[in-house]
């Protein structure tokens, strides 16, 4: 339901009043999305209005992390989407190992899965190469439990049995993954709408299903940097609903769908 007019600032400075308390800028994500989950977590803490409720952040640090945690939608999965791994195990993975160190980013990684699926592919096969796993997420509590490199059964739901009892160990219910995999990869809390890229960087950088919350300028700019952060022959790979707008104005070129090469 849309919100009546005399509220719309309100929402405005709500963004700012968060931006100051956590240097998150909610403005820069689409905002009728943003907006209907904000005004619906404050109703249903029984806050009046997002005065209040910005009032109530600035006074309860708990409050204020549980608030981010929601705002950041970390749904993830272990070999989420196969076809795309299919694709970089059969033809990108094999090509870049042919290069000796394979440096890697999974951009806003959540809790970890797509670093850790990453892994395990390069194990099988680039065995024997040096590979430098790298996730990044603005949720420090997704960053943590990363480290942890544990996952329930249902984020195993589409992972190739053979594959994930190769690369994991049993834990419980669901699985860890092996040392080997663990020392393959580093978390570190960042947000990617902020933070300076180092040009050239990565042989690859996965992206995907983060720029879906941004607005269109937002994302094609994150793109642009992302694009920077690769070396001359590298990949960047997005989500499978996703593609880069204009990837020629950043030096990449299509490679596969949801793929693209830096020129
Ligand atoms: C839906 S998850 C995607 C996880 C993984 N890439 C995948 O496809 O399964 C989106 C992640 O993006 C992160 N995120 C959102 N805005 C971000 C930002 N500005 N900088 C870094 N990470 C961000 C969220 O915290 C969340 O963990």
């Amino acid at each position: 339901m849309s919100q009546p007019a005399f509220q719309r600032d309100d929402y405005t400075e709500f963004c700012e009043g968060v931006r100051r308390l956590t240097g998150i800028d909610l403005a820069q994500y689409k905002r009728p999305q943003m907006e209907r989950r904000i005004r619906s977590f404050a109703d249903r803490r029984g806050i009046a209005g997002l005065p209040e409720y910005l009032v109530a952040l600035s006074a309860d640090r708990d409050a204020l992390e549980g608030f981010l945690d929601r705002m950041t939608i970390n749904v993830s999965q272990l070999w989420r989407n196969p076809e795309q791994w299919d694709r970089l195990g059969t033809t990108i993975l094999p090509e870049l190992a042919r290069t000796g160190t394979i440096r890697a980013w999974s951009a806003g990684s959540s809790y970890g899965a797509e670093a850790y699926t990453l892994a395990a592919i390069c194990r099988r096969v680039a065995p024997g190469y040096k590979v430098e796993i790298r996730g990044t997420d603005i949720d420090a509590r997704m960053v943590a439990r990363a480290r942890e490199g544990r996952f329930s059964a249902d984020d195993a739901r589409t992972a190739p049995r053979a594959e994930l009892e190769r690369a994991f160990d049993r834990d419980g219910d669901g699985w860890r993954a092996r040392p080997e995999l663990r020392m393959m990869v580093r978390f570190a809390a960042g947000d990617l709408l902020r933070d300076p890229v180092s040009p050239g960087a990565y042989d690859l950088v996965l992206c995907r299903n983060v720029v879906i919350y941004f607005t269109e300028p937002v994302r094609d700019d994150l793109h642009r940097r992302l694009a920077t952060a690769l070396r001359p022959g590298g990949y960047l790979m997005v989500g499978s609903s996703e593609r880069v707008s204009s990837p020629q104005a950043f030096g990449l070129a299509t490679s596969h769908p949801f793929i693209y090469r830096k020129s």
